[in-house]
């Protein structure tokens, strides 16, 4: 129980250039995992880091797979789920939403809700998760801070309420008042070390002394709208995700970031119940279970090792231990599970619910894999998403044929991308929600499977799964469109329309049929 506790398994998610990589930065410096701002930063771009394991992230500076990195806070033991940056992976980050406990949004002051925020939190409110929302780079100018709430409430759709407060922004920033602990913190610009913070009333004298008497004033008429307005907070709503708490800050400027810590640690749910397939499951079950939520391949290109890694959803996992693998059904033993740090990993002889551990894979893993004690029990995963992109793919050199093919099924398996066949030329259509993913998939061909392939443009709108009560009409309906019927991995009928103008008649013409963008309904 007391291990249950104390985990907090949190992702922290934002549009691009918003601040996420700034922010888990700080929060490892206060976690006591690095020492110096600037070290995860520089290592984005040059250096081997933790959330950059392959090459082509090395050359691109932009982090692609999603990695783990954990440290103990004020007794609490608190996992992040890193995530990649770029919004073509943004398929990659909706998966690490499915092994995360809460999300901490950050939003830039100026910007406001951006698109990739948008489409986060939907996945968010798919799975009722608790998020906490960053309103950064406060020491920019940005919008009015009320505006700004009513386009998160808006555009997110969901309560907000802030626990903290801005005295002016930009050059003007003076820093912020703290609701949730009734204190003042005035900022002082600096990028490397903790700021002070001073406790004062916010209706004594001594807060004119502070920021003078024109903010001071400003403040409190703040305040006092933001209470008329926002109802109290209450933190339960907050986690069964009704309302997300609005914290205002720097990152960069190490502003508001450990008071957001603080918070998060004290409010932010430990590991919650499971649903499986055939039953929910509680963390506090004696037995382990876990799932495969993420697959990495390569991390070291001399050894062809992928890791799997795995959220453990009940029980206590043990090195060494056998457990049985569901969809193989078959007993496996785990003699080097990792657990990671900022920059590194090490051997672990147990894991409890909450934490990723790292299983070293040589192919027996897919995303979505769930491992027990012995029980027959499958997680739910989250669904496949309809590509925006789509491609076929052709082998581009004959003698490799091979390890194209197995080179495609493995990276499909890590959820890299989407694969139908074509049901009526047999051809091969890779899906993805961004242009980078295909270079990625014939980069890592290439490197990785020695296979070469070559794209050859379709033109496809959306790819919808099928289903009919009426297996009359569904087989009329596969017969008429025939030539773009596909089958997916799983082996379910998806329909590539090619226009939205095809999609919308077909959905016309055939009542009985339901269209469905995501692969679980
Ligand atoms: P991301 O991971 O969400 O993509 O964002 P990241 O942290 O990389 O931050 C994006 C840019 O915003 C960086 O600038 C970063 O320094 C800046 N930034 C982050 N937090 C703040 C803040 O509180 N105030 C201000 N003014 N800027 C902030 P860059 O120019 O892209 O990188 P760099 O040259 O500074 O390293």
């Amino acid at each position: 129980m007391t291990e249950i506790e104390r985990r907090r398994t949190f992702a922290i998610i934002s549009h691009p250039d918003a601040g996420k990589t700034t922010l888990t930065e700080k929060f490892l410096l206060f976690g006591g995992q690095i020492q110096v701002a600037g070290a995860v930063k520089s290592n984005k771009i040059r250096k081997t880091a933790t959330s950059d394991w392959m090459d082509i992230e090395k050359q691109r500076g932009i982090s692609v797979s999603t990695s783990v990195m954990e440290f103990d806070y004020e007794g609490y033991k608190v996992n992040i789920l890193d995530t990649p940056g770029h919004q073509d992976f943004a398929e990659d980050t909706y998966r690490t939403l499915t092994a995360v406990d809460s999300a901490i949004i950050v939003v830039d002051s100026a910007k406001g809700v951006e698109t990739q925020t948008r489409k986060l939190m939907e996945v968010c409110r798919m799975r009722n998760t608790p998020v906490i929302i960053f309103i950064n780079k406060m020491d920019r100018e940005g919008r009015d801070p009320f505006d700004l709430l009513d386009e998160l409430e808006e555009e997110l759709q969901i309560n907000v309420r802030p626990l903290s407060w801005p005295i002016n922004q930009g050059a003007r920033f003076k820093g912020v008042f703290n609701i949730y602990e009734n204190q003042l913190q005035l900022f002082t610009p600096d990028k490397q070390r903790v700021t002070e913070k001073v406790e004062v009333n916010v209706n004594s004298d001594e807060l004119n002394g502070h920021i003078g008497d024109q903010d001071a004033q400003k403040l409190r008429d703040d305040l006092e709208l933001v209470d008329g307005v926002y109802p109290e907070f209450d933190v339960n709503t907050y986690r069964e995700g009704r309302v997300a708490p609005v914290f205002f800050g720097s990152a960069l400027n190490n502003f508001g970031v450990q008071e957001l810590l603080n918070c998060f640690v004290e409010i932010a749910p430990s590991p919650k119940p499971t649903m499986a397939e055939e039953r929910e499951v509680q963390p506090t079950e004696p037995k382990f279970t876990g799932f495969i939520f993420k697959i990495t391949a390569n991390i070291d290109p001399n050894h062809r090792s992928c890791i799997a890694f795995c959220k453990i959803c009940s029980g206590k996992f043990e090195r060494n231990q056998p457990y049985r693998h569901v969809r193989l059904d078959k007993t496996l033993r785990f003699s080097s599970p990792t657990q990671f740090m900022a920059q590194r990993k090490s051997t672990i002889d147990e894991a409890y619910p909450g934490d990723i551990i790292g299983l070293p894979d040589n192919g027996i893993f897919k995303i979505g894999d769930t491992l027990t004690e012995g029980e027959l029990l499958h997680f739910r995963g989250l669904p496949s998403f309809s590509p925006e992109m789509f491609k076929y793919i052709e082998n581009d050199d004959p003698m490799k044929a091979k390890q194209l093919n197995k080179g495609i099924e493995q990276l499909m398996d890590e959820g890299v991308a989407q694969l139908f066949v074509n049901q009526f030329n047999g051809r091969k259509i890779i899906g993805t929600v961004g242009q980078l993913q295909f270079e990625v998939i014939e980069y890592r061909l290439q490197n990785e499977y020695n296979a070469k392939c070559r794209w050859e443009p379709v033109h496809l709108h959306k790819a919808c799964w099928i289903e009919s009560d009426d297996p009359k009409e569904l087989e009329n309906f596969k017969k008429r469109k025939y030539q773009y019927m596909a089958k997916d991995r799983e082996g379910r009928d998806v329909f590539l329309a090619d226009s939205g103008y095809v999609l919308s008649m077909a959905q016309q013409d055939f009542e009985h049929i339901k269209f469905h963008f995501t692969s679980e309904f």
